[in-house]
């Protein structure tokens, strides 16, 4: 027997099943700054990578927040990836401060300068990514209603990555326990790994 949910009537609940079962989510750790150079940092896990070639990234926020805000006014975003070690002060960085109250001194964090942008990236993380904005739209419903989520796409300009998790010139994070959202308090760190070739691929 299956459980029926209709995201009209229960709204609340489809909300928390669609983020149990649209899981693991990346985490996109997303730091901007604000026109008179204060920086912020926040974890967005409705996140993702849309395309490679180039490189683009988007993250969702759910309401005007203060990374949409910076990344509106400045135009660009860094985004450093969440392992084990730094799950904790992640989750520090999601905590409501005052705007212009840095989420890196509140949890303790240390910056590292990027190299194209202004944002500081997380200097522990194993990766960061720089951005530039392209796009910033808003979704709207099937009836053409504002849902209040705002999506922020960037373009990837700059990457860096801890030396030694690149072998043979190919990045491999297998094994450093890269974090991930499940549903609720929940996360995952990414464990096995199998590899498959795909079809037709020789
Ligand atoms: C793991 C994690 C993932 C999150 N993902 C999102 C998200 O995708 N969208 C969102 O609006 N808020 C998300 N949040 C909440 C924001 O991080 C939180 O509202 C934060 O204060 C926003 O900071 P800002 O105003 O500095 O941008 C998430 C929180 C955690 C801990």
């Amino acid at each position: 027997m299956m459980h029926y949910i209709d995201p009209l009537i229960a709204p609340v609940e489809a909300a928390f099943a669609l983020k149990a079962i649209v899981a693991p989510r990346p985490i996109g750790w997303i730091s901007t700054i604000d026109p008179s150079g204060r920086d912020n940092l926040a974890p967005y896990s409705f996140f993702n990578a849309v395309e490679d070639t180039p490189p683009m990234l988007l993250f969702s926020s759910s309401g005007e927040k203060d990374s949409v805000r910076n990344a509106r006014a400045t135009g660009e975003f860094v985004c450093s990836l969440v392992t084990r070690p730094l799950l904790d002060a992640m989750n520090r960085t999601s905590a409501p401060l005052a705007h212009g109250e840095s989420e890196f001194d509140h949890a303790g964090l240390a910056r590292a300068p990027s190299s194209l942008v202004a944002p500081p990236r997380v200097r522990d993380a194993l990766a960061a990514l720089e951005c530039r904005v392209v796009e910033i739209r808003t979704l709207r419903d099937l009836g053409g209603a504002e849902t209040g989520a705002i999506l922020v796409i960037g373009q990837v300009v700059a990457m860096h990555v801890a030396a030694r998790v690149v072998r043979d010139g190919r990045v491999t994070l297998t094994g450093e326990g890269v974090a991930a959202r499940l549903g609720g308090a929940d996360y995952a760190i990414v464990g096995e790994t199998v590899s498959l070739r795909r079809p037709g691929a020789g």
